[in-house]
């Protein structure tokens, strides 16, 4: 059968016929990033011939009305613009809507009707994605519901072949702290198997991000210096130059560990860090990442203060513009303790990476949106180069920029033409704008496809979401705001990189500080 989702599309990965099922469909989630991502796949020529998109939300529509709406959304925030009429026509055509709260079981009877409906219509079984965008208080009680109508069931072929699956995706944040991770484990895997459970992390979706995986394991040079012996020290940063925004309400009873490093962040040091998967396949690469959590050493309370900072920004100026204090954005508590801004020191104590220290920071209103991992390596054993007009030989620096300008950067000394013998760093750079001229997809659209594929790899399993939390467990304890003798919450200067005790923090082992970024 003709896929017009498909025309010109040659090297379309393969994806069985499926219909994906969005609670909390009338939410920002859904309109900026869902849909257009869906809308973008279907440009690419990647979903599949049988292909049906449900929205679930509790506000009253039609499917006509809310077609319309999805397709405002997606002419607003697709990566492609103008919309393609003919492409978009199509992808409406196969949109629905149920309007039901989500704990009202006759909701569920309706989607289930409209499901067996659409497999009549197209005459096979299409796999079941269930993306859960709603808040997370929801998602025990939408898988409940989905299990309890039966639409979680798979179909299973003698041969022992699925002919219809049924997988959950789950937003974050899943958990808000050790025991609530648990507590939400327990409850979805009471109705559903792992393997049915897609718990998302949109960082690993970025392109930069999978290929740190590329980067380390299809490169032969690299691995042998990979270790303790040659690096010095790991630098991880995700900066934003964006305060809490409308987001103050989520924001505020989150903070940055809870929002950006018990996930993205922790991602990013683990693909760093992880041993060579034995394949690039979901429970090889996660039990990796899992030894890597594992490996890192636990925060005791007294060491609290001394390796992990936090702070808030106060009011300043981002790009020339006057923004306020974190205190004085709207719909933050006047006595919030609320971080915004955190810098850590952690140890990954293996035979690889001992006393290599891992200098981790996320933080909001910075100078600039940057995300970088540098790898900072060791200086050379003996300077020959001993001539006083010698400048000093700096250490080698690889960096890969997550976003934005996309590349990987690798700092070496060089010898500027001249009679004279001088050293100077220089950088040898590479930019995926430049060598691939394509835009990237978005993270959404990766992960949506691999959720539609049935591919696990870049999602995050159970035990590696509950050792991330482990990791900040006492953290979280010592900054609670009715935790007794709390460690101080620093200020800083909207648009100034971070207080200066995260600077403090990085001097103590690294005399020049952070990177400069
Ligand atoms: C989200 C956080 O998960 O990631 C936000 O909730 C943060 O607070 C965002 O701004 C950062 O993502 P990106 O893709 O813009 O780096």
């Amino acid at each position: 059968m003709s896929n017009p989702f498909r025309v010109g599309s040659e090297d379309a990965l393969r994806v069985e016929p499926c219909v994906v099922v969005i609670f909390g469909a009338t939410g920002d989630l859904t309109h900026r990033k869902l849909v257009p991502a869906l809308y973008n796949l279907g440009v690419d020529g990647l979903l599949p011939a049988h292909f049906n998109l449900v929205s679930f939300a509790r506000r009253e529509y039609s499917d006509e009305a809310f077609r319309e709406g999805l397709k405002t959304s997606v002419a607003k925030h697709s990566r492609r613009t103008p919309l393609d009429e003919s492409i978009w026509r199509e992808f409406a055509a196969h949109s629905f809507y149920v309007s039901s709260s989500f704990d009202n079981p006759e909701g569920y009877k309706r989607l289930a009707d409209l499901l067996d409906r659409l497999d009549k219509e197209t005459g096979v079984l299409c796999n079941r994605v269930f993306y859960l965008a709603t808040g997370p208080e929801y998602f025990e009680e939408i898988s409940r519901q989905l299990k309890a109508a039966g639409l979680m069931d798979e179909v299973i072929a003698p041969t022992g072949k699925k002919t219809r699956s049924a997988r959950v995706i789950v937003e974050k944040p899943f958990g808000h702290d050790l025991v609530s991770a648990r507590q939400l484990n327990k409850a979805l895997l009471s109705v559903m198997a792992e393997d049915q459970i897609y718990r998302i992390d949109h960082y690993l979706g970025k392109e930069t991000v999978q290929n740190l995986l590329v980067f380390r394991f299809a490169n032969g040079i690299f691995e042998p210096v990979w270790n303790h012996k040659y690096i010095d020290h790991v630098e991880i940063s995700v900066c934003e130059s964006i305060g809490v925004g409308g987001r103050a309400g989520y924001f505020d009873k989150s903070g940055m560990m809870r929002d950006v490093v018990q996930n993205h962040l922790f991602q990013l040091l683990c693909l760093v860090a992880l041993e060579p998967p034995v394949a690039f396949e979901a429970d090889a690469v996660r039990s990796e990442k899992v030894k890597v959590l594992r490996s890192i050493r636990r925060i005791s309370e007294k060491e609290v203060a001394n390796k992990v900072i936090r702070a808030r920004y106060q009011s300043g100026s981002v790009g020339g513009e006057p923004v306020v204090g974190y205190l004085g954005e709207s719909d933050v508590n006047p006595e919030s303790v609320t971080e915004t801004y955190v810098a850590m020191e952690l140890a990954v104590e293996n035979w690889r990476w001992a006393g290599v220290p891992f200098f981790i920071r996320a933080g909001k209103r910075l100078p600039k949106r940057v995300t970088e991992i540098s790898i900072h390596f060791k200086s050379v054993p003996h300077r020959i180069f001993q001539d006083e007009d010698v400048q000093k030989v700096s250490p080698n620096i690889l960096s890969f920029q997550i976003q934005p300008d996309e590349g990987i950067s690798f700092k070496m000394s060089c010898k500027p033409p001249g009679p004279r013998v001088r050293v100077q760093s220089v950088n040898m750079d590479f930019s995926y704008g430049t060598s691939f001229g394509v835009s990237a997809p978005e993270a959404y659209e990766r992960l949506l496809l691999d959720g539609m594929r049935g591919d696990a790899t870049l999602f995050t399993r159970d035990d590696e979401i509950e050792q991330a939390w482990e990791i900040l467990d006492t953290t979280l304890k010592a900054w609670a705001p009715d935790a007794a003798n709390p460690p101080p919450i620093f200020g800083y200067e909207a648009g100034t990189w971070g207080p200066a005790a995260a600077d403090e923090l990085v001097m103590k082992k690294v005399r020049q500080g952070w990177r400069r970024l």
